[in-house]
């Protein structure tokens, strides 16, 4: 008999700079919960753990999908009546020279595909600091450089437009924007966006447009604009899906409209489109509750951005009269970036709250922050008790370490 040995698998090399912190202090935190602590968990962006219900018609769509057999693979880039409800809004909210609509499993799946098809070792996507991580550990996966402009904390969090543009270069094949933030709850203005399209008019880049969270903003004075609608002429691939907007993360529907000059767009089209079509689909039935959600009852949804008004405005009140925490306040999304002025790194700041305080949020350094800066980012999606009670031991936490 031969002798069993011992070995391991190494992983791939690549995998060296892929990393995801919002899920990686989650084991973390198993540890803290099996030794019988309770953890108020203020650190993933998932508002059915929270009392975010999804709406009954959504659900009665897909069960009546699954019970009229719709339970095989779907067509490849996603079913005729759901592709036409994200045109038909996407047309009504002012997107002109829709050139594609596809849809995929959860706007991680379609971005995923967009930047394989698009970018080639040693290329580089300009990415915002601070990042949602998929991004760059999907960069990080095909071998691109990495190439971050700042999201100015002093300015509302807007995007610095003029170190953007030093940082183009002939290797850069496109600008992501994330409207709203996340994790830093910003919303982009008119201003803001219409130079960003100069910028990329005048260096013939791509935009993409991350808008996921484009009907949760709930600061009366901001309104969202869709980037696309801004500038037809150039190619922009604008992602969302029914994760947040919805309340149905579980169910990974996301899709993109690319829209732009047909001739610019077609080689890479077609290339992302064989990729979707290597994967076979999307899930079939959960396809069926798209378009009743963008044609049907909105009603969710105020309710949704009140408690989330509501939830934020208890986060901001708790930040300004916390010592060394200063928060630009939110206006979108469900998420706060606040600075932490703390002598230690902010991921020390992050566990140490874990395991002492049993409150998980995630560090900044997680969001590849402007270096020499800190913060942590919090989820406001539990209820105002939750929050209450997780904030007063933030602060226990803050005036007993330092
Ligand atoms: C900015 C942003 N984009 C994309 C996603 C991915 O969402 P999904 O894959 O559920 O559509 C998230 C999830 O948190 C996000 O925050």
């Amino acid at each position: 008999m031969p002798t069993k040995q011992a070995y391991e698998i190494q992983p791939a090399a690549r995998m060296e700079n892929v990393r995801y912190a919002i899920r990686d202090l989650a084991v973390l935190a198993d540890e803290v919960a099996r030794k019988g602590n309770k953890i108020l968990y203020l650190n993933i962006g998932d508002p059915c753990k929270y009392d975010f219900p999804t709406p009954p018609h959504l659900i009665e769509a897909v069960h009546k999908a699954m019970r009229d057999g719709y339970n095989g693979y779907a067509d490849s880039l996603g079913i005729r009546p759901a592709l036409e409800a994200i045109r038909g809004e996407a047309e009504l909210n002012g997107f002109q020279n829709i050139q594609s609509v596809f849809i995929g499993i959860g706007s991680g799946e379609v971005i995923d595909s967009c930047l394989t098809s698009l970018v080639n070792p040693g290329d580089n996507v300009l990415t915002p600091s601070p990042e949602y991580p998929l991004y760059s550990a999907v960069l990080a996966k095909l071998g691109a450089t990495p190439n971050t402009y700042a999201l100015n904390e002093d300015n509302d969090w807007q995007p610095d437009v003029e170190e953007m543009a030093l940082k183009i270069n002939d290797r850069t094949r496109a600008i992501l924007l994330i409207n709203p933030n996340n994790p830093t709850g910003a919303v982009f203005s008119r201003k803001t966006l219409e130079a960003v399209v100069e910028l990329a008019r005048r260096h013939n880049v791509m935009i993409l447009a991350d808008e996921i969270y484009d009907k949760l903003i709930f600061d009366g004075e901001r309104r969202h604009i869709s980037i696309a609608t801004l500038a037809p002429d150039i190619p922009i691939m604008t992602f969302n899906g029914l994760s947040k907007s919805y309340l149905v993360p579980g169910w990974r529907i996301g899709w993109a409209i690319a829209t732009g000059p047909r001739e610019v767009l077609a080689p890479y089209l077609e290339s992302t489109h064989k990729l979707l079509r290597a994967r076979l689909s999307a899930p079939h039935p959960f396809q069926y509750a798209i378009q009743p959600a963008l044609e049907g009852p909105q009603d969710h949804l105020k309710v949704v951005r009140e408690k989330l008004r509501r939830r934020c405005e208890v986060t901001a009140a708790w930040a300004a009269k916390t010592p060394r925490v200063k928060l630009v306040a939110p206006k979108g999304a469900f998420y706060a970036h606040p600075s932490l002025d703390i002598p230690e790194d902010d991921l020390t700041f992050v566990k140490e709250l874990l395991m002492q305080k049993h409150v998980l949020v995630v560090h900044g350094s997680g969001f590849g922050q402007k270096p020499g800066t800190k913060h942590m980012r919090i989820v406001f999606l539990p209820q105002e008790d939750v929050l209450g009670a997780a904030y007063e031991k933030i602060t226990e936490f803050i005036r007993e370490r330092y």
